[in-house]
């Protein structure tokens, strides 16, 4: 079974529908490690309550970004962690984690990338009176939400949509989504769409 690491910054929902389909076999994976970089935000006690480990710091107490990342790389090696998966997590990834892991990290963003990337995507599409939003899965380079993509599903956006329906649409299609991506790359050989996630 392989080991992953999820990352996240906030109220961990996507967190939870991995912890939900790794508990009920769907998706055969050891959830090793939750990172989050918020110590008080709802994932970590989602991690407690799951009894999954997490790696919980503020960035401020660290000098720079290859420091904590430094420190978060030195506990996935030794969890033995072999692939790190993005769900919600509000920072980009540096070259201390890039280099080890560049291939095995993967991210979802609540827009059709490359539309409204960077932070807050469901307000960017508001404000400019998308008809098509949706989700993005793709894999992470060191760019902002630019990395090859694996995954898109669309959400429409109706004329009276406000900020809290279409967040409730787009986790709706992110709960189910990225746990079925999850289980073609971490357990069918990793092919996507035809293509050796690898090759991305
Ligand atoms: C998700 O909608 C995810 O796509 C988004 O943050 C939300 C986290 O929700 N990620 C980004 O915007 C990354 N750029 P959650 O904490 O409930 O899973």
């Amino acid at each position: 079974m392989k080991k992953i690491a999820v990352f996240a910054s906030g109220s961990g929902s996507n967190f939870q529908a991995i912890i939900d389909v790794v508990q009920s076999g769907e998706l055969k994976a050891d959830i090793s490690l939750l990172v989050c970089d918020k110590p008080g935000a709802f994932a970590v006690d989602r991690a407690n309550a799951a009894r999954i480990p997490s790696f919980a710091f503020s960035a401020k107490d660290y000098p720079s970004k290859d420091a904590y990342e430094a420190e978060i790389l030195a506990e996935l090696k030794k969890r033995g962690v072999e692939f790190i998966v993005l769900a919600g997590y509000m920072r980009l990834i540096g070259p201390t984690l890039l280099r080890e892991f560049q291939g095995r990290i993967v991210n979802i963003h609540p827009s059709l990338l490359p539309a409204f990337p960077g932070k807050d995507a469901i307000g960017q599409a508001l404000e400019a009176k998308a008809t098509w939003s949706g989700v993005t899965i793709h894999f992470v380079d060191e760019g902002m939400d630019t990395g090859p993509i694996i995954v898109q599903e669309r959400v429409r956006l109706e004329e009276d949509e406000t900020r809290e329906s279409l967040q409730n649409k787009i986790h709706a299609v992110e709960h189910k989504l990225y746990p079925a991506i999850l289980q073609v790359l971490l357990t069918q050989g990793g092919i996507v769409n035809g293509k050796k996630a690898s090759t991305y």
